[in-house]
């Protein structure tokens, strides 16, 4: 499977991409019907000019993504060294075959390698998305507290639960 910086013209692939992992309740936070082109447009562009967006092709149809993550900065000086917004998706048909592992550690390893500019990455998981808060744990980021009450759904409420990771090559 090839991984490669996003460019403006994954928009649409993206979209694509968004809209069927959304249609899965309990991942990202937005419904199927809130995943729009100015939505993934938005985090795009700010990824690309501050941050950071990686996608993984499908094998079989190159024009098709069938992972992604991205991170920006916040667009405030003293959240400078900060990346945020950070969001993993992969497809429904390609998970649990280590794909979400392998394009977060490509993710991080760029930060490592590269970005001594970004100190701290952060991200939120609701707290029944288990196997995310697993797979963010066993790279290293540390759960930072708990937003009680933050996450609604059609029948209940859940706590979400804010994580961070530290670049160890980040420069003051
Ligand atoms: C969460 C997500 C990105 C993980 O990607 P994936 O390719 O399915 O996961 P991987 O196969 O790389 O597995 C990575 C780790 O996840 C955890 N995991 C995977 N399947 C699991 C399961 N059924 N139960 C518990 N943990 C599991 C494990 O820690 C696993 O570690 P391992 O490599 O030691 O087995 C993916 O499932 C996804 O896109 N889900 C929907 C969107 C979403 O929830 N995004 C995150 C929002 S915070």
């Amino acid at each position: 499977m090839r991984y490669r910086t996003a460019t403006l013209e994954d928009l649409d692939p993206l979209v694509k991409l968004y809209k069927t992992v959304a249609a899965n309740e309990g991942g990202i936070a937005r419904l199927e019907n809130e995943i729009t082109s100015e939505y993934i447009r938005g985090f795009l562009e700010k990824s690309l000019e501050t941050g950071l967006i990686i996608v993984g092709e499908n094998p079989d149809d190159a024009s098709e993504l069938v992972a992604e993550i991205h991170g920006y900065k916040p667009g405030i000086q003293v959240f400078d060294h900060v990346l945020g917004d950070v969001t993993i998706v992969v497809h429904p048909d390609f998970q649990g075959r280590k794909i979400g592992r392998t394009i977060l550690m490509i993710f991080l390893d760029e930060i490592v390698r590269n970005r001594p500019d970004i100190g701290r990455v952060e991200l939120i998981a609701r707290e029944s998305n288990e196997k995310a808060i697993a797979l963010y744990q066993s790279v290293g980021f540390l759960i930072e507290g708990r937003l009680e009450m933050r996450i609604k759904t059609a029948d209940h409420y859940e706590a979400d639960i804010p994580m961070g990771w530290q670049n160890p090559n980040y420069e003051l």
